[in-house]
């Protein structure tokens, strides 16, 4: 079998180490690059996870690399097809993921600078919070054409609505479909009108009240986690839908994912980066999909891009 494709991890933590662990056990990379700033980290994970391919019966390998701000260590991404970019802090207990700007702005700056000196054509995935942000603002750092840098919320968010749905109304998640569009914040946008449940419509299975108690508890997915934990936030469905956007864009698979991608008059909504359905292939994001919306799902969305768009403004001089 002929794996190709280099992908890198930017950041160790739970989220990024478990990000490469997925993209490795997928088996179809030729190489996974996790780094991070903490000497010996990403060497140790590497070694660890590349001890495990002959249980888990996979080749590609991991290399861990230590990187500086000032660039050292980054040569080892050189030439990356993917980067996954997870650095920066995670949220605390009661903090919003825009409390999380000032601090991760100039983390995420830093990476993407050196990731566009070392790996001028990769597609970059931003994953970083507050998410549609820090997508824009890699976008500005790399001066990537827009097309090549995106965001992982939607794919998260929705499948958090799908595990919501498939528990409440007691079925395999297989059978439910769902999804979210907008922020990956305040204003996310959860879309009862294309859920179905084995092919009925949401709102033929679930009462108006039991469907925005999911809405809302999908809007609190995160927050709910980081709760729990403490310390840290999600890691395993968010790794999930970042190494599933990296698999989508190294096989060109053309698939249709709810992702953060800059639009350009969908919908009615111009130059922002925002949730919303598009094709993944080996160029990034290759189209942005509309999709029927109600009046007041297409009027929620317009708010979230209004929300988005002004913080945005802001992340260019951060
Ligand atoms: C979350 O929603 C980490 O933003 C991510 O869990």
């Amino acid at each position: 079998m002929s794996r190709t494709g280099k992908v890198t991890v930017v950041g160790s933590g739970f989220y990024g180490s478990t990000t490469a662990l997925r993209l490795a056990e997928y088996n179809i990379f030729e190489s996974v690059v996790l780094t991070d700033i903490v000497e010996g980290k990403p060497e140790g994970l590497a070694l660890d996870i590349n001890q495990s391919r002959s249980i888990e019966n996979f080749e590609t390998k991991v290399f861990g690399a230590t990187t500086t701000s000032d660039g050292a260590g980054y040569e080892k991404t050189a030439s990356s097809d993917v980067v996954v970019i997870t650095a920066g802090l995670p949220r605390k207990p009661g903090m919003s993921r825009m409390d999380l700007i000032g601090v991760n702005a100039g983390i995420v700056r830093g990476v993407a600078e050196n990731i566009a000196k070392h790996s001028p054509n990769a597609v970059v995935i931003v994953v970083s919070n507050p998410l549609d942000e820090m997508t824009a603002l890699a976008q500005i750092a790399t001066k990537f054409p827009h097309n090549k840098v995106m965001g992982q919320a939607g794919i998260l968010d929705t499948a958090r609505f799908t595990n919501f749905v498939a528990e409440k109304c007691k079925v395999e998640v297989s059978v439910v479909k769902t999804l979210t569009l907008g922020s990956h914040g305040e204003t996310m946008v959860p879309v009862p009108s294309r859920c179905t449940v084995n092919g009925k419509a949401l709102s033929d299975v679930l009462s108006q009240s039991e469907i925005s108690e999911l809405v809302d508890k999908t809007r609190n997915g995160g927050a709910e986690i980081v709760a729990l934990l403490k310390t840290g936030s999600a890691y395993y469905a968010p790794s999930a839908a970042a190494a599933r956007m990296a698999k989508a864009v190294i096989t060109d698979s053309n698939e249709v994912m709810p992702v953060c991608a800059w639009v350009n008059g969908e919908y009615g909504i111009s130059g922002v980066y925002l949730g919303v359905e598009a094709q993944i292939g080996k160029n990034g994001i290759t189209k942005v999909m509309e999709t029927n919306l109600t009046s007041d799902e297409l009027s929620s969305l317009k708010v979230a891009a209004e929300a988005v768009r002004a913080k945005q403004a802001d992340v260019k001089d951060l």
